[in-house]
């Protein structure tokens, strides 16, 4: 296919968070071609019923990967966090360099570039994020970083304490942070893949307010209608806790550091970019709360 005829925009982690809420917005607002790239057959059969353009791929082999874009303008990346992202997010710029992609908007996260060392960015998950950035900007592919802010959805993580102990738990002191809703990550990602003037930017995004743990689990409590408070533990009872929870070391280790950094206020800067970029203001934390309140009790 003409590398100018080619309209699709490639979806990356459509299964996923961020990602899902991207499809969404996609297919209530017609226009614009979307294509997904999931792994599991499983997963992409219902999104191949609902009349999705699904290809079915793992990222593990560039040269495979660059034959199925040909259809494709450009892509919109992220993959799990885990240790193999740099491998798999290496191989689809590999890919897309091969098959002339436009551009490739990047989910990456707040914090993880900074001219001095801290404790965000000297975890392995800044590490392996600011390693893709620099392979990606020097690919010579138009690119767009998004760096997000702590998602609002890792507090569905409480579920069980929030459920069972009336209580959230972290090693979080007085640090704030301006979490941010997925969903607003996936509306800043649209807008990034629809409109123009976006490449070589890096933006920071967050939640309109800067809260603290004990913030959210008084939102939290007012929208279940239940009390909730955030029980402190230190980072070693909380490294013990993990540990058992079968957590990888390395994840444990990293989410130690971040709530270490968010402790020194490394998480609390409120930036207005997701209302200049998409025209509307980021949810509060009280309306994630509101319309999770069945995900959460
Ligand atoms: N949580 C936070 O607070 C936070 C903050 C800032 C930045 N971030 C970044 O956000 C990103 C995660 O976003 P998310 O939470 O939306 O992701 P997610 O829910 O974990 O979903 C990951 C997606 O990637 C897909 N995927 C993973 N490996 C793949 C492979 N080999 N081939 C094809 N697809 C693959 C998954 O497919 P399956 O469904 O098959 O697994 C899924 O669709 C990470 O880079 C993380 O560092 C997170």
């Amino acid at each position: 296919m003409e590398i100018n005829s080619r309209k699709k925009t490639l979806i990356i982690g459509s299964t996923g968070k961020i990602g899902s809420e991207l499809v969404k917005i996609f297919d209530a607002n017609k226009g614009h071609q979307i294509k997904l790239l999931i792994r599991d057959i499983s997963k992409a059969q219902p999104l191949i019923k609902s009349g999705h353009d699904v290809i079915i791929d793992d990222l593990t082999n560039p040269a495979v990967l660059a034959a199925k874009l040909k259809d494709i303008n450009q892509i919109f990346l992220l993959t799990s966090p885990s240790q193999d992202q740099v491998f798999l997010q290496k191989n689809v710029i590999d890919a897309a360099k091969r098959a002339e992609i436009n551009h490739i908007v990047r989910i990456s996260a707040l914090g993880i570039h900074a001219d001095i060392e801290t404790a965000l960015t000297k975890t392995s998950l800044a590490k392996w994020h600011r390693e893709i950035e620099i392979y990606l900007e020097d690919s010579g592919i138009a690119f767009t970083h998004i760096r997000p802010n702590f998602f609002m959805q890792n507090f569905l993580n409480f579920k069980e304490s929030i459920s069972n102990d009336n209580e959230i738990f972290s090693s979080m002191t007085d640090g704030k942070i301006s979490a941010i809703d997925v969903k607003d990550i996936a509306a800043v990602s649209y807008s990034i893949l629809t409109k123009t003037g976006h490449t070589g930017k890096a933006y920071d995004i967050t939640g309109p307010e800067s809260l603290s743990f004990k913030d959210m689990a008084e939102q939290i409590s007012i929208a279940i209608n239940k009390k909730i408070e955030h029980r402190y533990v230190s980072s070693e009872i909380l490294r013990g806790m993990l540990l058992k929870n079968n957590m990888p070391p390395w994840f444990i280790e990293d989410k130690l550091s971040f709530y270490d950094g968010y402790n020194n206020g490394l998480g609390s800067n409120v930036t207005n970019t997701v209302e200049s970029i998409t025209g509307k203001k980021p949810s509060r934390f009280i309306e994630f709360s509101n319309c999770f309140i069945s995900k959460i009790i």
